[in-house]
């Protein structure tokens, strides 16, 4: 699917958006081993999170529902049954590698795999840890999914990850639930909490001072009511639309505004945005809220070390909105962006190039120059939902009819975005 994006005169309205791919992930997949009913709301409609309910449903579990709301019929620590067949986890690097936690203690083998894009992506980072606790994984070429998971006791570890990454974190995690005794994680760079909240509601005893995550074998999970806040790393691209239109205006409802996600609130205010949150509220551990954003002069802004971590989903259309700040952006320290869907350091700076953006690659990151001119361009998604959504972002302020290819790769984490761009762009 291809789309044709028009230059936008003003992004203006109040929207809301599905719910955070993040937590969606992770609610599934603890309601499957919880015992009882667990009712979600506001489930993101990805593609990547029905990867999930489809790979939960697979390993014997009841999941009602449909759109947004699911019902899904845990059977405790030991009710997953044996897959018929393998486990597809689609797009999703979440749910190969989360998923992985809770397979390699489960008593039967199990193979999961996924489509070309996430058969590239690394797994060492989880069968490393995962080795250690006892489990048995294969993959191709003792790195690459698929995995073929022998699953069996495990022992619980202390780890401390070598890299900033969630999905690790919680993989670790997830296993440690089925070890007896105490699993601990150490994270030199804090990466976003949504595992440990969410382990909590359940019913987990999970301790995390400075840094160190202390899990509890073994515990009793208990299904439970839930609502997913809307995902702030889609809002990030609406964000970034209103900032770069002159004459805009929006407001987006009940986003998700957790600490570990929220730096890109933050670093958007430092570089001069009109940013407000008029009210807070918190449900089920997790913080949201309505974000007011209006066309804003930026700065411009430098990214590294921790932040970059922080910021990492949302460094595709920082990249972008960093040609129309004063200064620049600069980005370093991010050479895990070259093992996300697509290598977007290289995706970025080439879609940049094709609308006549000057742009620096480096092994690690990338530099925009501020201060530059959009050219209408025909660009690519290059089957990347975030260079697919952030490019559309960038078209808007071109001077004539851009293209994106392979547009359909946004559904990945938000099949709604065409039509919620649609309807709040005035056109020319
Ligand atoms: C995610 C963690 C991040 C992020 C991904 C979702 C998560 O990946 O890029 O989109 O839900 O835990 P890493 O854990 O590989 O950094």
């Amino acid at each position: 699917m291809q789309k044709t994006i028009s230059p936008a005169t003003a992004i203006t309205g109040s929207i809301s958006l599905p719910g955070d791919k993040s937590i969606s992930h992770r609610y599934a997949m603890l309601a499957a081993i919880a015992e009882g009913e667990t009712r979600i709301s506001n489930y993101s409609s990805g593609a990547d999170c029905h990867s999930t309910l489809g790979c939960v449903r697979a390993l014997g579990i009841e999941v009602e529902g449909s759109g947004a709301e699911f019902v899904i019929h845990g059977r405790g620590l030991d009710g997953l049954q044996q897959p018929a067949a393998g486990l597809d986890a689609g797009n999703s690097g979440s749910t190969i590698r989360m998923l992985s936690g809770i397979l390699a203690a489960q008593p039967f083998r199990s193979r999961i795999s996924g489509d070309e894009s996430l058969s590239r992506r690394p797994m060492q980072r989880i069968m490393k840890p995962l080795a250690q606790m006892g489990a048995q994984i294969q993959a191709r070429e003792d790195r690459f999914p698929p995995l073929e998971i022998t699953g069996g006791p495990l022992q619980p570890i202390e780890y401390e990850l070598p890299v900033p990454s969630a999905q690790v974190k919680t993989c670790v995690l997830f296993a440690g639930l089925f070890a007896e005794g105490e699993t601990v994680v150490l994270e030199p760079v804090r990466s976003r909490d949504h595992t440990e909240i969410a382990l909590r509601e359940f019913g987990a005893d999970l301790n995390v001072h400075r840094g160190r995550i202390t899990l509890q074998g073994r515990p009793k999970l208990t299904g439970c009511p839930l609502v997913v806040p809307s995902d702030l790393s889609s809002a990030a691209f609406f964000l970034a639309a209103a900032l770069l239109v002159p004459g805009s205006r929006l407001s987006i409802r009940g986003v998700g505004l957790n600490p570990t996600r929220s730096a890109l609130l933050d670093f958007l205010v430092g570089m001069g945005a009109k940013i407000r949150i008029p009210e807070l509220q918190s449900v089920n551990g997790e913080l949201s809220g309505e974000i007011e954003v209006e066309c804003s002069q930026l700065r411009g802004g430098a990214i590294s070390g921790p932040l970059t971590a922080a910021l990492i989903d949302e460094i595709p259309v920082l990249a972008v909105l960093g040609a129309a700040t004063e200064e620049g952006i600069t980005v370093k320290d991010a050479s895990e962006l070259r093992i996300k869907e697509t290598d977007r350091i290289q995706t970025v700076v080439r879609n940049l190039r094709l609308m006549g953006i000057q742009a620096e690659e480096l092994p690690d990151g990338l530099v925009v120059p501020g201060r530059q001119k959009f050219h209408a361009a025909s660009l690519d998604s290059f089957g990347d939902h975030r260079i697919a959504m952030a490019f559309a972002v960038a078209a808007l302020r071109a001077d004539g009819e851009s293209v994106i290819r392979h547009a359909e790769a946004a559904s990945v984490s938000f099949p709604e975005f065409w039509d919620t761009l649609a309807a709040i762009q005035s056109g020319t």
